[in-house]
């Protein structure tokens, strides 16, 4: 398995779109034409230290020109968004992988609802463009924790009209106050709906779905909800080559490979976004991700690396 050739990028342009919100907008660094992008995508932006961070693009796939992203400062997190706020240059070369999309956007639904939260509203709001272009209807159910902190609030405002809804909740309890079950009750039975924000309002989407059809609903978590597995004490054999690694306390799978120089995909190191998934031949993973279905979690044939673990001694990947 090898990684995407990187991408070269010259950072464009930075604007506050909120209060500790910023956005980004990357152009090509050698003037080559980007690769294409879907609504809902993402690019992984590399950063120092070998921190690579998955963003979401917000801008519409037929502007194409440029990938432009929004980063919130997130002072309980790893550095790099502080990083992204303090470090970057208009002029900076960066490098990202090519865009890839875990959040998919179903473009002829006859009717799609969208919860956000947060910067949740990222992938969402690539969506809305798309749908506009595309003449269809939509509402959005937008809670930030103040106007202040609300990215977007005026593009969003401009956007409504014609079929398209925007509705803004202010509050600190953002998902008490935001009823999710019934937006999504009052969603015609048809309708796509999609939700991306914070665990909990996740959660809650999740569970106020449960009776629609699967196929039309649609999450993307941008938190991870559960504490990698870092007990160590078991061994990785890599199936292809036979290798045999022991995972020490304190490491993940993923430091284990990357530590015997393995080249595995990984982006949001916290089991959020589905680049790390790796096929299990044999033994039980202790799954820990947020990306995996109850039901893929119990067929146990495949794992995410970057943060599940194993109950089994041994654990046999498809690498
Ligand atoms: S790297 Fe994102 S889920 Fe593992």
């Amino acid at each position: 398995m090898s990684l995407p050739a990187p991408i070269a990028l010259r950072l464009r342009q930075i604007r506050l779109e909120a209060d500790g919100i910023a956005s980004y907008e990357f152009v090509s660094a050698d003037d080559a034409a980007l690769p294409a992008f879907t609504a809902g995508s993402h690019i992984d932006l590399h950063l120092p230290h070998g921190m690579v961070r998955s963003y979401s693009l917000v801008n519409a796939p037929s502007d194409g020109g440029r990938y432009v992203v929004a980063v919130q400062h997130d002072t309980q997190g790893q550095g790099s968004s502080a990083w992204m706020h303090t470090a970057p240059r208009v002029g900076d070369r960066m490098q990202a992988a090519p865009p890839s999309n875990d959040f998919a956007l179903v473009e002829d639904a006859a009717q799609s609802v969208f919860i956000a939260g947060g910067i949740g509203i990222t992938p969402v709001l690539s969506m809305l463009r798309r749908l506009r272009e595309l003449g269809r209807p939509w509402r959005l159910q937008y809670a930030s924790r103040s106007p202040r902190e609300t990215a977007y609030a005026d593009t969003l405002r401009a956007m409504a009209g014609d079929g398209r809804e925007v509705d803004f909740c202010f509050g600190s309890s953002r998902t008490d106050r935001l009823d999710i079950a019934a937006l999504v009750r009052d969603a015609p039975a048809h309708a796509h709906l999609y939700c991306c924000g914070p665990a909990r309002m996740i959660d809650a989407f999740i569970a106020a779905c449960a009776m629609r059809p699967a196929h039309t609903v649609h999450f993307e978590r941008f938190a991870a909800t559960s504490e990698a597995a870092t007990e160590g004490g078991y061994e990785v054999v890599l199936n292809r080559s036979g290798a045999r690694y022991t995972v020490a306390p304190g490491k993940t799978i993923l430091d284990t490979l990357l530590d015997h120089a393995v080249d595995v995909p990984y982006a949001c190191t916290a089991g959020v976004c589905g680049t790390c998934r790796t096929t299990v031949v044999s033994g039980e993973p202790d799954h820990r991700d947020d990306f995996l279905s109850a039901q893929e979690k119990q067929a146990n044939d495949s794992i995410m690396v970057c943060c599940s673990g194993a109950r089994s001694k041994t654990l046999v990947l498809d690498l």
